[in-house]
C-alpha cells in the first residue's frame, strides 16, 4: 500500500523571463498553473527574474520580458485576485533565504546539477557566481513559504530533489521539523515538450533555431508553418503509443495535440489510427491556432497597459512579503541571527 500523503496547503512555482516563453512553457506549467486555482491549496507564482540574471540579461530586455512573463500568466488563465502573482526581486526575502542556504547546501550538489552543467558548458570556471548557486535560490523561493507543492516540467526535477535535501539538512543540523517535503508535481503528457526539429532535445527558448518552437507571440501564420514543417517520419500513426515508442518526432506531435485538446494520447490515436502526418499536422495546427490564439491576444492586450502590469505584480509582491518574511524570521531565530523586534 502506497503512504497517503497529506493534502497540499501552498503551490509555488516560477519561471524565468530570460527569453519569450514556448507552447513548453504553456503545456508544462502555465496551463497547469491556472488548473490548480480554486482547486484548494493556495497558489504562489512568480517571475524569477534574480535566477534570470545568473545570465547577462540587457536591463531594457529583461524589463519587458518580466512584463510578458506577467502578461503571459495571466493571458494562460493566472488571475492575480486568486493567485499571488509577483515578481521575485521585489521580495527580498527570498535572495535573504538563499544567502541562509548558501550556509547549508554543498558545492558539490551544486556542481552536479545537470542544468548547471549545460549553461556552463566547458566554461565553468568563468560563468558567474550566482549560476552556480541558482539552485539554493530556487530552493528559497519555495521554502520561504513553506509551500508543500511546486508544479513543474520534467526538467526541473533535479532541482527539487535538492530543495528536498537542503530542507532535510537545515532540519537535522538545527534538529528542528521546520521545513516540509516538498511534492514534485510533475504530472501529464507534457511535462516535456520536445523541440519541432528534434525529438531528442527539449523545446527551449534558448534553442538558436526558432523553427524548433512554438513562442505564446507567434501569430497563426508561424505556428502553422513551424507545425507543417516539423520533423516526422514517414509511417502512418498507430492505435496505441506502444506503436510510438521508437518515433520521438511523431510521440511528441501526439503528446503536444493531446495536451492542446485535453484528451489522451489513446482518444486521440483511436481516431488517428492508420492516418499519416498530411492529415495530422493540419488538424494539429488547428487546434494549436485555437487554442494559443486567442492567448497571444491577451498577452497583447495586457503588453499595451505596462503601468497596470506593474501595479498587479507590486501587489502581489507585497501579499508574498507578508507570507514570506515571518518564515524567514523564524528560520533566523533557528539559527542564532539576532533581529530587532
Ligand atoms: P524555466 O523558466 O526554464 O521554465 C519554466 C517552467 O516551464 C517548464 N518547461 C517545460 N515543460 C515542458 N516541456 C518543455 N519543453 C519545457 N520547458 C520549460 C519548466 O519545467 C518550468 O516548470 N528553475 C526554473 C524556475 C524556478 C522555479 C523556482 C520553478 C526558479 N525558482 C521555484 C519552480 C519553483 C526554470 O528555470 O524554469
Amino acid at each position: 500500500m502506497t503512504e497517503a500523503r497529506p493534502p497540499i496547503r501552498r503551490i509555488f512555482s516560477g519561471i524565468q523571463p530570460s527569453g519569450g516563453l514556448t507552447l513548453g512553457n504553456y503545456l508544462g506549467a502555465l496551463k497547469r498553473f491556472a488548473e490548480f486555482q480554486g482547486t484548494g491549496p493556495e497558489t504562489i507564482y512568480c517571475i524569477v527574474d534574480l535566477h534570470a540574471i545568473t545570465v547577462w540579461q540587457e536591463p531594457a530586455v529583461l524589463t519587458r520580458q518580466t512584463r510578458e512573463a506577467a502578461a503571459a500568466f495571466m493571458a494562460s488563465g493566472v488571475d492575480p485576485a486568486r493567485s499571488i502573482l509577483f515578481n521575485q526581486s521585489q521580495v527580498p526575502a527570498h535572495a535573504e533565504m538563499a544567502w541562509l542556504f548558501n550556509t547549508v547546501a554543498r558545492v558539490g550538489w551544486m556542481y552536479r546539477m545537470t542544468q548547471f552543467k549545460d549553461k556552463a558548458g566547458r566554461n565553468s570556471e568563468n560563468v558567474s557566481l550566482g549560476l552556480l548557486a541558482y539552485p539554493s535560490l530556487m530552493a528559497a523561493d519555495i521554502l520561504v513559504y513553506h509551500a508543500d507543492a511546486v508544479p513543474v516540467g520534467e526538467d526541473q526535477k533535479q532541482h527539487l530533489e535538492l530543495t528536498r535535501d537542503i530542507a532535510a539538512k537545515f532540519n537535522h543540523d538545527y534538529s528542528v521539523d521546520f521545513f516540509p517535503e516538498v511534492q514534485p508535481l510533475i504530472e501529464g503528457v507534457a511535462t516535456r515538450v520536445m523541440s519541432l526539429r528534434d525529438g531528442s532535445r527539449k523545446m527551449s527558448k534558448s534553442d538558436p533555431s526558432d523553427a524548433s518552437r512554438i513562442n505564446l507571440t507567434d501569430d497563426a501564420d508561424a505556428i502553422a508553418q513551424k507545425i507543417r514543417k516539423a520533423r516526422t517520419d514517414a509511417e502512418p500513426l498507430p492505435g496505441s503509443m506502444e506503436g510510438l515508442k521508437d518515433r520521438p518526432e511523431a510521440k511528441n506531435l501526439v503528446n503536444i495535440y493531446a495536451a492542446l485538446s485535453d484528451e489522451t494520447p489513446a482518444a486521440l490515436l483511436a481516431r488517428f489510427e492508420g492516418q499519416g502526418f498530411g492529415a495530422f499536422k493540419p488538424a494539429l495546427a488547428e487546434v494549436a491556432v485555437e487554442v494559443l490564439g486567442p492567448i497571444t491576444k491577451r498577452m497583447q492586450d495586457y503588453m499595451a497597459d505596462p503601468a497596470e502590469i506593474d501595479r498587479i505584480l507590486g501587489q502581489g509582491a507585497e501579499r508574498a512579503d507578508a507570507i514570506a518574511r515571518p518564515i524567514l524570521h523564524q528560520t533566523m531565530d533557528i539559527m542564532g541571527l539576532i533581529r530587532s523586534r
